[in-house]
């Protein structure tokens, strides 16, 4: 512990030293650099931006398919970690031999370039990362614990299935316990009248009378039963089936490669908009190529057999890290489709409505196989533009709007959520 310390602190005054050499030689840049925040705001902020970026390879306690992070701000310079982060391979090319040994020590696993980043987010990642590595992992959990709680609460009401086939099975148990007493109480009833001697061999043949089927089927009670149960079940189908023409909900096909969304966007988390990068700025979500996909599999489970489906496509040659030129695209099986009439806009929703992609898709992220969750028909487009609220949240034309309407929040309907024209060619 003591000695953490003292190291910690020789490395502080290390770095201390390396900043004023640097100011003294004019580097102003660097030393405006060197601090990772600390700030309550940049570390969840980077705290979200490590879980659904660098989960899957790294944690900051233990190794993954990366290094451990702990105290990597102590073992780098900020700026060498920012160069890094936003492109590992141009830090190796460029010859630097740390990064050169680490990456040979990590059997040449390409790091994915996150260029996209900028140098305050990747400070709030490490200001995550810092805060990490100076606090317990018992923390940490109680932390997780608390998010996962949070995520979760996007699920709709009413009982759950599983409590309903307890329910039903609840019944059945029931049921046969009282069929077997009934039986019992007969057997002894039986038993109790043929002990009697008074009885005539009428009353005899009577109760010692076997139970017939046949009888039971003959008579007119059970064939009315039986007709009447019979339209009815007709009946529900016809109904059901005219309302449900053409609608798919539930729809769940099998894809030509298992790729689960249990895995990559629930236990590890990675961002929706990773993949489906049109969610927020068009009409389309759109499906990620394979090359999103080799960001981690020229790495992670290499081995496997669904993973080859993807080098196959490809052309990629996991042995040699060579790509070839027959490539093919991976055919995945459409789950959502409106037909051509209707218009819809990904981005109208997500992005200016603030919708959560669970409010129409479902819980997604538990999903091993996508399903449809929704009907997608008019009528759940229209009830929801009746019953939800325009979000207004940094949107003045919508503030002003609201005001002319005396306050009042405003439905999607108050927008003309509701003309044809809206959703239709
Ligand atoms: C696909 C796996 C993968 C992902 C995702 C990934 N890394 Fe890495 N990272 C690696 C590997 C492997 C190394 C070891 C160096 C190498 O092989 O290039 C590494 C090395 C590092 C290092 C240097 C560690 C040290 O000990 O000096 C840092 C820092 C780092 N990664 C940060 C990040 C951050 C931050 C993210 C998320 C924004 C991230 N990585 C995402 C695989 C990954
Ligand atoms: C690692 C990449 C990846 C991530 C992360 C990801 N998806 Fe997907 N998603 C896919 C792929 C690939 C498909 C096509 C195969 C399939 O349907 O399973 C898909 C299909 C879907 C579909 C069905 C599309 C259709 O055919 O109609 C929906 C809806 C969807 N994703 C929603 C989400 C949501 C919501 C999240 C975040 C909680 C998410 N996805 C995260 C890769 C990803
Ligand atoms: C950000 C990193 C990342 C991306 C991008 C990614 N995956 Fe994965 N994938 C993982 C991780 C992590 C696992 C779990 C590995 C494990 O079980 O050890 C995994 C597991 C899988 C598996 C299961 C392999 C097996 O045999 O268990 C399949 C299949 C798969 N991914 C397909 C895909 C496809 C297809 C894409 C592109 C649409 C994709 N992945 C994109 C990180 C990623
Ligand atoms: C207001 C409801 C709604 C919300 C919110 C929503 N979607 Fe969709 N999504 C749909 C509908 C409707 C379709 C079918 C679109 C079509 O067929 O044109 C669809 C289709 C998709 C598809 C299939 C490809 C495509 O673009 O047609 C993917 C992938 C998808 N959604 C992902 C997402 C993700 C990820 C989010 C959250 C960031 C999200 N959706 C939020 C309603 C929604
Ligand atoms: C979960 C609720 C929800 C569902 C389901 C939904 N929408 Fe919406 N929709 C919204 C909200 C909220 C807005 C308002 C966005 C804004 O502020 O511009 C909106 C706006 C729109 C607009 C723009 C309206 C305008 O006046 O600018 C269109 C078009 C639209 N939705 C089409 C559809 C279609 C088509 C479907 C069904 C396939 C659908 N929506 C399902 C919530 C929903
Ligand atoms: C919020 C979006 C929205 C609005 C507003 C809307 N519709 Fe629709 N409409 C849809 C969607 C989505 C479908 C496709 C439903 C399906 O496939 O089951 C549809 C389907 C239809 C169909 C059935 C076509 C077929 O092939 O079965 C007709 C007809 C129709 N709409 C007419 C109208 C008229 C008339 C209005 C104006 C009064 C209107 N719609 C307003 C979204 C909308």
């Amino acid at each position: 512990m003591s000695l953490k310390k003292y190291i910690t602190r020789l490395s502080f005054i290390a770095l201390f030293l390396v900043g004023l050499l640097s100011l003294s030689t004019g580097n102003l840049a660097f030393s405006q650099a060197s601090e990772i925040p600390t700030e309550e705001e940049a570390i969840t902020n980077g705290k979200t931006l490590f879980e659904s970026n660098c989960t899957v390879c790294h944690a900051v306690h233990e190794k993954v398919v990366g290094p451990a992070l702990i105290n990597v701000y102590e073992r780098r310079e900020l700026p060498w970690l920012i160069s890094f982060i936003k492109n590992s391979q141009k830090v190796i090319q460029g010859g630097d031999e740390y990064a050169v040994n680490l990456y040979n020590e990590y059997g040449k696993a390409v790091m994915p370039s996150f260029d996209y980043f900028s140098d305050d987010e990747i400070k709030n990642i490490l200001a995550y990362v810092k805060n990490e590595s100076e606090n317990p992992p018992v923390e940490e959990s109680a932390v997780a614990a608390g998010d996962g709680s949070g995520v979760a609460g996007g699920s709709g009401g009413g009982i759950p299935s599983e409590y309903l086939n307890l329910i039903i099975i609840g019944f059945v148990v029931v049921l046969v316990l009282i069929l077997v007493v009934l039986v019992l109480i007969i057997s002894v009833l039986k038993k109790f009248i043929n002990q009697k001697e008074d009885l005539d061999p009428n009353e005899k043949e009577y109760a010692n009378q076997k139970f017939e089927i046949g009888k039971l089927v003959k008579s007119n009670g059970f064939l009315f039963f039986v007709i009447f149960i019979f339209t009815a079940v007709v009946a529900k189908t016809v109904i059901d089936g005219l309302y449900t023409v053409g609608v798919q909900q539930g729809y769940q096909p099998t894809q030509p490669i298992a790729f689960s969304h249990e895995i990559h966007a629930g236990q590890f988390n990675i961002e929706c908009q990773y993949c489906h990068t049109g969610v927020m700025i068009s009409k389309s979500a759109n499906i990620p190529s394979a090359n999103i996909c080799m960001n981690c599999h020229t790495v992670i489970k290499t081995e496997s057999k669904e993973i080859a489906k993807i080098y196959e496509a490809i052309d990629y040659n996991p042995e040699t890290a060579e790509y070839g030129t027959n490539v093919k695209s991976i055919e995945w099986v459409r789950v959502h489709n409106l037909p051509d009439l209707a218009y819809f806009n990904h981005s109208q929703h997500v992005n200016v409505a603030g919708l959560e992609c669970q409010t129409c898709h479902g819980p997604i992220e538990e999903m091993a196989v996508v399903k449809q969750w929704s009907t997608l028909t008019m009528g759940w487009c229209i009830n929801c533009h009746r019953e939800t609220n325009v979000n207004s949240k940094g949107n003045d034309y919508y503030d002003d709007l609201i005001k002319a309407h005396d306050g009042e929040p405003l439905k999607v309907v108050d927008i003309g959520g509701l003309e044809c024209s809206k959703c239709h060619y």
